[in-house]
């Protein structure tokens, strides 16, 4: 099952993040992948705020994962710069504890990633235009994804 969105402007990924952000249940994982300046990031911070983040979320690309406090915990990971390792880095404690995560280049630690997760690709198909594909895994991702696009 795959759907897709199109974002006509900005304010249609704030809009978009901030209704996701209101479906979201404690261990849900997002999976965001798209070029540099896709909107990672930008979809990331307009989620945040729905889960009712009130810091400042910026990339943590030079920490990997930064913590917040909101309706629920949210964690942000940003793995871009991570180098391979065969460390376990505590991913399943951040996963499986009470918050919210969401990972940018995420294909990056796929071995670590939970099995069920909603994947979202981005692409940029204008300057202000973005094509969201979301791949749900699970059952739980697939009602989220149908309730999402209704
Ligand atoms: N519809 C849109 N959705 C998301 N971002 C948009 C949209 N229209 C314009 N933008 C702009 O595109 C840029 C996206 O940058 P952002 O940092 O979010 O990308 P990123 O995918 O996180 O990149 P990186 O991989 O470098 O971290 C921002 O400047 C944002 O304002
Ligand atoms: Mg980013």
């Amino acid at each position: 099952m795959i759907f897709e969105k199109i974002m006509n402007s900005l304010e249609d990924t704030e809009r978009f993040a901030i209704k996701l952000a209101n479906l979201l249940m404690a261990q849900d994982t997002i999976t965001l992948e798209g070029d540099l300046g896709a909107g990672k990031t930008t979809f990331t911070k307009a989620l945040a705020k729905g889960l009712g983040v009130t810091r400042t979320v910026n990339s943590p690309t030079f920490t990997i994962v930064k913590q917040y406090e909101g309706r629920l915990p949210f964690n942000h990971l940003d793995v871009y710069r991570l180098a391979e390792s065969d460390e376990d880095l505590g991913w399943d404690e951040l996963f499986y504890g009470d918050a919210v995560s969401v990972v940018e280049w995420a294909h990056l630690i796929e071995q670590d990633l939970p099995k069920e997760r909603l994947g979202i690709e981005i692409y940029r198909i204008g300057e202000n235009e973005r094509r969201f594909v979301l791949m749900p895994y699970g059952k739980r991702y697939e009602a989220l994804c149908e309730e999402l696009m209704r």
